[in-house]
Parts: C-alpha cells; structure tokens; sequence
C-alpha cells in the first residue's frame, strides 16, 4: 500500500540522520516537493494523503542518492541564488550563500550602465544576478569549461538577460583579448577556485566526490589564479575601477600582500565574522 506524505517524510528524516552534512528535514522535504510538485506547505496541508506510485518511486531513489553524499541541488537540478533559480548539473559548482555578498558589494558600489566582468562564472550565478539588478549594465563571463558556459547559457536565457550577457571559453581574461572595449571595464567580480591543492583532501565527502574538481582546486597555496588574475585585471580595468574576489577565511593577509602595488584594498567578512571578499580598487594612472 501507497505511503501517505507523512510517513514518507518521517522514514525519510529517519534515513538521512546520519549523513554528513545533511539536514533530514530540510532534504526531505525539499526532494519531496520536486517529485510531488507540491510547494513545502502544500506537503503539510496534504500529510495524510498517499503519494501516488510515481512519485513515491523518485523520492525513494533521490532519498538513497543524498544518503550517499549526493548534494540536493544535484538531484533537484536547481539551485536559488539572490533570489532567482539557477540550474545547477555536476559540471558546475553549486552556487553558495556567502556568494551573495559579492553581488550586494558589488550592486552597492558600482556606477550606472555599468561594464562587468565575472571570471569563472559556473553556473552563472554571479553574472547573471548582476545583470539582472543592472538592467542598463553590459555583462562578460569566462569560465576554462565548456560544459560550465553551457548551463551558464541556459541560465541567462531563463532568467531573461541572455541579450546583456556574452559568454567566453579560456584562462581567466584571455578570451577577452581584444573584446572588452578600450574605455575598460567598472568591475572584474570573481569567485574562482581557492582551495589549496594539498587541503582539497579535507574537504566535505560530497563536495570532494560530486563537485568539480577544476571548481575547487587553487594549486598551491590557494592563491594561484587569483595571483595571475590581478596581475591581468590592471590591464583590463578602467582608472579607479573595482576588482571583487571571494576568498576564504585565512587567505585574507595573502591577498592584501597580492595587491599591494597598484590597489586601494579592504577585506569584507560575511554574516558569520569570517573574511569572505576582498574589494580592491586600481588607483588612478596604475591602468596598465
Ligand atoms: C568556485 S567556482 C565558482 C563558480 C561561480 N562563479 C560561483 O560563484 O558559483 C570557480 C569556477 O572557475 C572556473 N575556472 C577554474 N579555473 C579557471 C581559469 N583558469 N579560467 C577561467 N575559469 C576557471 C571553474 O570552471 C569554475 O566554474
């Protein structure tokens, strides 16, 4: 006999108690939800009635998926980020909360009509939510993988900004050579890889096993690509225009050694205390 949304969920919470990183409820109810296509309250509102058969087969399946490590924006294929829904598949990282602090620094500072670049845009997330607050700004994105720029693509199609944003294959700026136009660009926002190599081991089970390891890895140190980007942004950047990377908790005293010539540099934390972005501005006559 067909299980009610109740029992479900309850076997289901049951299920997931012991999975690193999980949050039973919250996982359950989420999964639910995509196969059922009930919001959260309609699963309340419906609690004892049965799960039709269908549905009752995928949740189970996506139940053992999660108890295995598998992240729920994964198996939803979605993921929200400032407020819009952004797929999200194994080829690109899943877009994080601390990630928002960049784009509210970012809409916070930024002059009207604005020339943006995001560098190691994923999923988009970072490009396409600027774009869609700045409705008069002009927005490019670089990302080394294909697969990453294709759900990138589809991501500003269904968010409805894709005529704003132009998307680029390569090493950090490098496809950008001879595109940006020669008044140089407002801002260059990045959240590229920072881990370092030789702490990639310590990472969470599910992020190690399902996120993308070119996502992930910063080589040594951590500071890698970042070092290599600053030293490009100069030359990309107008007078006075602002470069916005994400880091981690430590890396904040590296970065500010990284930037010492040439930029007017502060670090951010993020709700929880934790250095979290670093916001650098070119002073003015250091353009490269
Ligand atoms: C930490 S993820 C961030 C994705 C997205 N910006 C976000 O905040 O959710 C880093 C991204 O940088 C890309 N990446 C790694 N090395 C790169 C490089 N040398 N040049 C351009 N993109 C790179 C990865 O493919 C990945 O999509």
């Amino acid at each position: 006999m067909a299980q009610t949304i109740r029992q479900a969920l309850q076997e289901a919470r049951r299920k997931l108690q012991e999975v690193e990183g999980a949050e039973p409820a919250l996982d359950s109810d989420v999964l639910l939800s995509h196969v059922t296509g009930l919001d959260r309250a309609g699963l309340y509102r419906e609690w004892d009635c049965a799960l039709p058969v269908q549905a009752e087969k995928c949740f189970w399946e996506l139940i053992e998926r999660r108890r295995l490590g598998e992240p729920v924006a994964y198996l939803t294929g979605c993921k929200e980020f400032m407020g819009l829904e952004f797929k999200v598949s194994p080829s690109v990282l899943i877009p994080r909360p601390e990630t928002e602090l960049l784009v509210e620094t970012a809409l916070a500072l930024l002059p009207p009509a604005p020339l943006v670049i995001d560098v190691g845009t994923g999923s988009g997330a970072i490009a396409i939510s600027l774009a869609s607050f700045l409705p008069d700004s002009i927005v490019y994105a670089t990302d080394r993988s294909g697969e990453a720029l294709k759900v990138a693509r589809d991501n500003a199609e269904k968010i409805g900004v894709g005529a704003r944003l132009r998307f680029y294959q390569g090493d950090l700026l490098a496809p950008l050579n001879g595109v940006v136009p020669a008044k140089g660009a407002d801002l260059i926002a990045a959240n590229l890889p920072y881990i370092p190599s030789d702490g990639l081991a310590g990472l969470p089970w599910s992020v190690r096993q399902f996120e993308p390891m070119l996502a992930l890895d910063g080589g040594a140190g951590g500071l890698e690509l970042y070092r290599r980007l600053i030293h490009a942004a100069a030359i990309v950047l107008k007078n006075g225009g602002l470069l916005l990377l994400e880091i981690g908790f430590d890396q904040a005293r590296d970065m500010l050694e990284l930037l010492k010539t040439r930029w007017e540099a502060d670090v951010v934390k993020d709700l929880a205390g934790l250095d979290r972005l670093v916001v650098a501005r070119l002073c003015a006559g250091d353009k490269i």
